[in-house]
């Protein structure tokens, strides 16, 4: 038998050698370091934008009704929730869409959606639900606590021209 019938697994145990199998490992590392995927850093998850806890009057929670994309805030005695998790209750086209940016509570204690459930006159004092029984203020209160355990407080609501209320941007 010649050496040009030798078989082919004869060229590969040549092929084969210590100093082929060390140069194709560095082979195979640059390629590796070459294109791993990007670093550890890029994939950390982004940490949830800051809570700012901010005080509103009824005027500065308004526009916050879940209309071009911005948040979904309403108040519950006194506490801003924001709701946006909720988007799909609280939006535009949502079944309570009527408390976005709006002082819920009378219409969270009523169990009710009517006009008059939302303080009307936005310039003055806050709905101070004095004349609510005890029934009404138990059901807000189980309104409260869910939204306590679904959604983050964002601030608190003030009447216009309380001493705590912050300037509105183009006063600032
Ligand atoms: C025809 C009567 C009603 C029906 C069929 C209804 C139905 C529902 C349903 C299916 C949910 C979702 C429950 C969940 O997945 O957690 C819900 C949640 C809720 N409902 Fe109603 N509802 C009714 C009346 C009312 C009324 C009268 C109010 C208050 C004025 C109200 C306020 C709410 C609120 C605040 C939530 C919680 C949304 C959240 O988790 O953020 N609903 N309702």
């Amino acid at each position: 038998m010649s050496v040009a019938d030798a078989p082919p697994a004869a060229e590969v145990a040549t092929i084969a050698t210590p100093i082929n199998l060390v140069l194709f490992s560095l082979f195979a590392l640059i390629i590796y370091l070459r294109f791993r995927p990007s670093t550890p850093a890029a994939t950390l998850p982004t940490a949830p934008p800051a809570t700012v806890f901010r005080v509103f009057t009824p005027p500065q929670l308004l526009p916050f009704d879940g209309q071009s994309n911005r948040p979904v805030y309403l108040a519950v005695r006194g506490k801003i929730f924001d709701v946006s998790p909720g988007r799909n209750f609280y939006g535009p086209g949502g079944p309570y869409a009527n408390f976005a940016g709006r002082d819920a509570s009378r219409g969270l204690a009523c169990g009710s959606f009517d006009a008059e459930m939302l303080t009307e006159d936005l310039q003055g004092p806050l709905d101070r639900l004095e004349d609510l029984g005890q029934e009404e203020m138990e059901a807000l209160r189980g309104w409260e606590e869910r939204f306590g355990e679904k959604y983050l407080v964002v601030g608190k609501l003030v009447p216009v021209g309380h001493a705590e209320a912050e300037p509105d941007e183009e006063k600032k």
